[in-house]
Order: C-alpha cells, then structure tokens, then sequence
C-alpha cells in the first residue's frame, strides 16, 4: 500500500540544489518519525511493540545523523536543516503519536511510513549519479538495509504474537494520516497543502505524554517494583537484581519522553537520548531473560510496574531526568561491584550482563549532564546536584512508606515466586 507516497514527481536528479533539498527532507522525516517513535514508546502497553520502538528509534537516529550529515555536505547551511520549512510534512508527523491505539500507532509507522520512505530512498538512488553522489548511495542503502531489517522484525512480532490484533487500514485515523502524507508532497516534496478533508480530522489533536508508563495489559498490578522483603540467600538476590533490572523500563522511557517533549533542541541531544533509551530496555530485557531462565514469568511472577513516573511524573519530565541522572550516578560503581560478585559466585550470565550494563552507563551519565544543563538552563552545578540529592531521598523515602505501610502491592507476588521457588527446589531453607 501507500506507493503513491514517495512518488509525487518525476524523479530527475541532475544537479546539487534539488539533491541536498530532498536529502533534508529525508532527515526531517526520519528523525520526526523517530520523535513521534519516542513519544509514543512511554504509552505502548503492548510489551513487544515496546521493546521494537525503542531498537528502532535508536537505529532511525543512526539515519537521521547520516542523512543529516550528507545533507549539510551537500552546501546546506548548518542552521537551515533544522528550520521548519516542511511545515505540512511536519505537521504530519506530529500527528502519528495520537493514534487511537497500539496497533493503529504501529501500522502508520511500519505499514506506510517505513514502506514509503523505503521506496523513496531506492527512487532517490535510481535517479542520482552513483559517482558524483557516490556518498549518498552509500548512506542511503545502509539505511534501506537497515529499514527492511526493521520491517522483517515488526512482522517478526506481529507473527508470533497471536493477541496482536492488526489495525483496520480503512479506520478514519488511518485514512487521515495516509491522506496528509500524500497530499503533502510525500518523502520527496517539494511540500504542499495537505487535503481538506484529511487537515479536518487532524487539526485538533495533540498528543501529550501519558502520566505513567503503559504495562503490558497481561501484566499484574503492583505499587512498587522494590520486594518490601530482603532477599534471604544467594537465589532472591539473584532475583532481586534481575527484577531492578527488568524493571528499567522507566529509564527507557523517560530519554524517550524528552525526545518528544523538547522540540527543537540541538541534535546532539536527541541523537544521545535515542541510544540511551535503547540500551534501557537492553538493560531491561536482560532482567526478563535472566527472570526466564530461572523460571519465573514477566509480569506475573514478578512485577513490571512504573514506580518513578507514578512517584514524579507529574513534576514534569524533567524531573525524571533528573532522577533517573542522580540514580545513574552510582551506576558504574554498583555494577562493576556486582559483577564481580556474580563471578564469585560463578552465576556468568548475569555477570556479563553487569559488564555490558556498566559500559553502557558510562555513556548515560554524558548524556544525563547535557539533557539537564538542557532543561534547566538556569540552574548551576551546585543547584544541580543538591536537587538530584533531594529527589533521590524522596524516592527512597516514597519506597520506603510503602513499604511500611503495606501499600507496596507486592503480596502476591511474594506469593507467587515462593511457590515457584518451591516448585524449582529454589527456596530457602526456613
Ligand atoms: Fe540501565
Ligand atoms: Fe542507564
């Protein structure tokens, strides 16, 4: 479907200007579908749609960087590719975060605007010169390449996934969003009015972000992530450290939720956070596997819940960063102690996933200080880290009254994994 997309005009690359133009609407497009990705990624529900995004809107920022580098070798001013000239493309792609449901989200991006730009950037490659645009080519077919590697996951999911309804393609929604994007000038441009009746249905919404992170709706409800219970030998704190683990989602999201919340900031910013929010749920899935591996269910066994955004998300999101930040700080410390626990005790795999866990900090501390001088420009260093300080007491604080008071929701889950353990031979000796 959508092949009317890309294909507006006749294609007939001859000269420099008309190159660089569609390379930056190219980038304009990536890296908007990779912001409207991020946005979206705190509200999917749905566990393996949430893991998808967040590997994709980190490889999408490897293509947008690339675009966006061919785009300003190509004698774009450095200040012109990131203006808003594409003012109805980009009114478009504002608008795919506020699709009715997971599934309709995940059509418009992986059923017509990956196909699309596909088809796009092969039109682009057929219609240049492979040697005075040689760098181009070779852009554009590592990101064609690594376009139809996302699609072949997406279908991958959706194929295993016997729950995942698919989305109804003749929806109004839908119908909108494919409308806008072929009336505005599709991936190529040049940018044109959107059609009437496809403005009329978009115009009014906006998306805001959610005030916690979406669960998987088979997921049981928990308060807090945190056992109100100690680990009591060498297995609950193998557990417990793989349900921290599992449970970073939240620190996906929140890079994730910048992305969308801040518009226009430098690209430097974005291109960070999207790492950053991939290797969170890296982080994460490394906990579910380990969880797995000792027989217990995501979810049911243990909890997956949203804890840090339920305790300060309505501050705003910024307080999250700073948050997750202050938290981040001890990361590299606790994980290369960690690890080295975990050999001692000869348990590898979750050593290995301390060792990768620990490099992959290091960089989110860079990013964590650049996003916050970002965000609270007015704030100095001091102010900063007393800030950081307070919020991570109150965290501890808002754990530990919970714990206290019995509203932690972890019961049966306690209830759950004992039986489990018991079940496995794993649990300790009373
Ligand atoms: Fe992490
Ligand atoms: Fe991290």
């Amino acid at each position: 479907m959508s092949d009317h997309l890309s294909a507006p005009m006749d294609l007939k690359l001859r000269d420099v200007e008309t190159a660089s133009r569609m390379m930056r609407r190219y980038y304009r497009t990536v890296k908007e579908t990779m912001r409207a990705m991020a946005g979206y990624l705190p509200a999917m529900r749905w566990w393996p749609g949430k893991k998808l995004l967040a590997r994709h809107i980190w490889l999408d920022s490897l293509h947008a960087d690339m675009l966006r580098l061919r785009t300003l070798d190509l004698r774009y001013p450095r200040v012109d590719v990131e203006d808003n000239a594409d003012v109805n493309l980009l009114f478009t792609l504002e608008k795919i975060p506020t699709a009715p449901t997971d599934e309709q989200f995940l059509h418009s991006v992986y059923e017509i605007i990956k196909p699309s730009m596909i088809k796009a950037l092969n039109e682009y490659l057929d219609a240049s010169d492979p040697l005075d645009d040689a760098p181009s080519h070779l852009y554009l077919k590592r990101v064609i390449d690594e376009l139809n590697m996302e699609l072949q996951e997406y279908d991958k999911i959706m194929r295993e996934s016997p729950g995942a309804a698919n989305a109804d393609e003749h929806g109004e929604w839908i119908t909108a969003i494919s409308g806008a994007l072929s009336s505005c000038g599709g991936f190529h441009g040049p940018d044109q009015p959107i059609n009437p009746s496809a403005a009329s249905v978009l115009e009014g919404l906006v998306y805001e972000l959610p005030m916690e992170g979406g669960r998987d709706a088979s997921w049981m409800p928990a308060v807090t992530q945190v056992s109100p219970r100690p680990a009591r030998n060498f297995t609950e704190e193998q557990i417990a450290a793989a349900v921290d683990h599992a449970n970073e989602v939240w620190a996906s999201e929140t890079p994730a939720a910048l992305i969308w919340e801040y518009k226009n900031m430098p690209w430097e910013l974005y291109h960070g956070a999207a790492r950053w929010c991939y290797d969170e749920i890296r982080h994460a899935m490394m906990g579910v596997e380990r969880l797995t591996d000792m027989g217990l269910e995501v979810g049911v066994d243990y909890p997956m819940v949203p804890d840090h955004w339920r305790a300060f998300r309505s501050r705003g999101v910024r307080h999250l960063l700073l948050l997750l930040h202050r938290l981040e700080q001890g990361g590299p410390r606790n994980k290369s102690s960690m690890k080295t626990k975990f050999m001692e005790k000869n348990d590898l795999a979750a050593a290995q996933d301390c060792d990768y866990d620990w490099a992959d900090e290091s960089g989110h501390i860079s990013y964590g200080v650049a996003w916050l001088k970002a965000v609270f420009p007015e704030w100095s260093k001091q102010q900063t880290i007393d800030e950081g300080n307070n919020i991570a007491q109150e965290w501890s604080a808002w754990i530990g009254s919970h714990h206290v008071n019995g509203t932690h929701g972890y019961e049966g889950f306690l209830e759950r994994m004992d039986k489990k353990l018991e079940a496995l031979g794993l649990a300790p000796d009373k």
